[in-house]
């Protein structure tokens, strides 16, 4: 079987956070989700992941199919990445294959993985080390290679000779070992060395003294070895991670007016010819169909649109917006909403847990809160479904056909049957029938010539 640990137990202390390093988001995602996804996306079935005193926190975030090992933490344990590893072992066979990765480097791509565990098989190898090769290898493991190009071993920047620090090839701390190799080799390690650590980088020159075969793959793409270490590091893999997307979005036929600006979710889908303005965030599971416009400003989550919806300036959460309707500016539509095709919902209008059907328009300053709109109606400005009385909420609905004028407040719960019309400045508190006018509001009376007696 082909099986990843992933190693998570470092402290991260300079992220200065109360959260566990791999819990910081890019993209609106946790970075260890990243790494899970790319494992299992390169066909690592078994993933199992090393926590330290962030175990409750990790745990919470992730699903039952992730094996969990705790390293503990502290000055009476030993660390490093060695003993981190070996916290892992009783799951390892000896016939598998094992990938070793970091939960901190979430722009590792599952293409990379699988290039990587292709090197590993055509060239028969026992243990392969993905490398990389810095300008600058400052702060690295450096990779030490004999003449016939195999690794003789890894050395720490601080155990390192003159010479050896010279070396640009640098260890991304990312492995692939047969499983009865690294169990033999992870029970010879010590931690005689600068940092007093057990090093898992020591198992590459246990295997080559006992005549194994252990290759170095150089990583395509250098970002893809990035780590996590600091806020600074988070918002350079955030940069990276989000040019990634958009150059994605812009390569399968989607416009994007300015990429800088524009911040989209990794597991968004965009149909071609959408066209996006700056400034625009689309999040969670979003999905977009084909030839929509987005103007600026517009944050979309959890949302499902359909083709040729036009979209300004306006919030739109969990919710569907159906073909050809045209959203704000300003409009806030909020969780499960469903908007039918060619409806106009325009400047500061706000619907709630409604539906809303065909052609239905509500241009200017309305509140709908729970509740169900038919098609064809005509909601004029300032109308207020008024479904919340201090203590429940509840639900009305209005029929196909139906005209609500302006300043009207339809009191939950009434129902409003089809081919209605609600007179402007009503309060609506009782059901109304098919084909009524319904007008709730005192007669006005003039008085002549009131202002010159007073
Ligand atoms: C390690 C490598 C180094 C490599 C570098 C790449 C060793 C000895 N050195 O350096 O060759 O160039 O990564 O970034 O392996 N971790 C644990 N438990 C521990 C220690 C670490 O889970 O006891 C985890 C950390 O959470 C982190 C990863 O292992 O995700 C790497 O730890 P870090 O301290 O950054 O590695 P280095 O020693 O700097
Ligand atoms: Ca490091």
């Amino acid at each position: 079987m082909n099986i990843s640990i992933i190693l998570a137990a470092g402290e991260g202390t300079r992220m200065k956070s109360k959260y566990s390093k791999v819990l910081h988001k890019i993209c609106n995602k946790p970075i260890l989700e990243y790494v899970i996804e790319s494992s299992k996306g390169a066909k690592f079935e078994k993933n199992i992941v090393v926590v330290g005193d962030n175990e409750d926190q990790v745990k919470a975030k992730f699903k039952k199919d992730i094996i969990f090992k705790k390293q503990n933490i502290g000055e009476n344990f030993p660390y490093g990445t060695g003993y981190a590893v070996m916290q892992a072992v009783d799951e390892i066979a000896d016939e598998d294959t094992v990938l070793i990765l970091y939960g901190d480097t979430p722009l590792i791509r599952k293409e990379t993985i699988s290039d990587f565990m292709n090197y590993h098989n055509e060239n028969n190898l026992d243990a392969t080390v993905l490398t990389s090769i810095l300008e600058n290898p400052f702060g690295y493991g450096r990779i030490i290679r004999e003449d016939d190009g195999s690794i003789s071993k890894i050395v720490e920047e601080k155990d390192a000779t003159e010479k050896e620090r010279q070396v640009g090839e640098i260890n991304s701390g990312i492995y692939i070992f047969k499983g009865s190799l690294l169990k033999k080799s992870l029970k010879e390690i010590n931690s005689n060395n600068a940092q007093n650590e057990y090093y898992v980088t020591d198992v590459i020159e246990i295997l080559k003294n006992e005549g194994y075969k252990v290759g170095g793959y150089i990583v395509e793409d250098a970002n893809d070895i990035l780590g996590v270490n600091s806020r600074l590091q988070l918002s350079e893999c955030e940069s990276i991670m989000k040019n990634r997307i958009n150059n994605y979005h812009m390569s399968q036929g989607v416009t994007l007016i300015d990429p800088n600006t524009t911040y989209i979710d990794s597991d968004v889908e965009i149909g071609r010819d959408t066209i996006i303005y700056p400034g625009v965030s689309i999040e969670g599971c979003t999905k977009i169909g084909e030839d929509c416009i987005i103007r600026n400003n517009s944050r979309i989550i959890d949302s499902k649109i359909s083709d040729n919806v036009y979209i300004d300036s306006s919030v739109i959460e969990e919710s569907t917006i159906n073909k050809n309707s045209k959203i704000g500016p300003y409009a806030h539509i909020r969780p499960n909403s469903n908007i039918g095709e060619d409806v106009k919902l325009g400047n500061f209008v706000e619907v709630k847990n409604s539906n809303i059907g065909n052609n239905t328009k509500s241009s200017h300053l309305t509140y709908i809160g729970d509740s169900d709109l038919g098609e064809n109606i005509n909601v004029g400005c300032g109308v207020v479904f008024v479904n919340y009385d201090g203590k429940n909420k509840f639900r009305s609905s209005v029929g196909d056909n139906s005209f609500i004028g302006c300043n009207v407040n339809i009191v939950s719960p009434v129902k409003i049957a089809t081919d209605t019309f609600i007179a402007a400045g009503s309060t609506i508190t009782d059901d109304v029938e098919d084909g009524e006018l319904a007008i709730a509001r005192s007669r006005q009376i003039n008085k002549k010539n009131w202002t010159s007696k007073k």
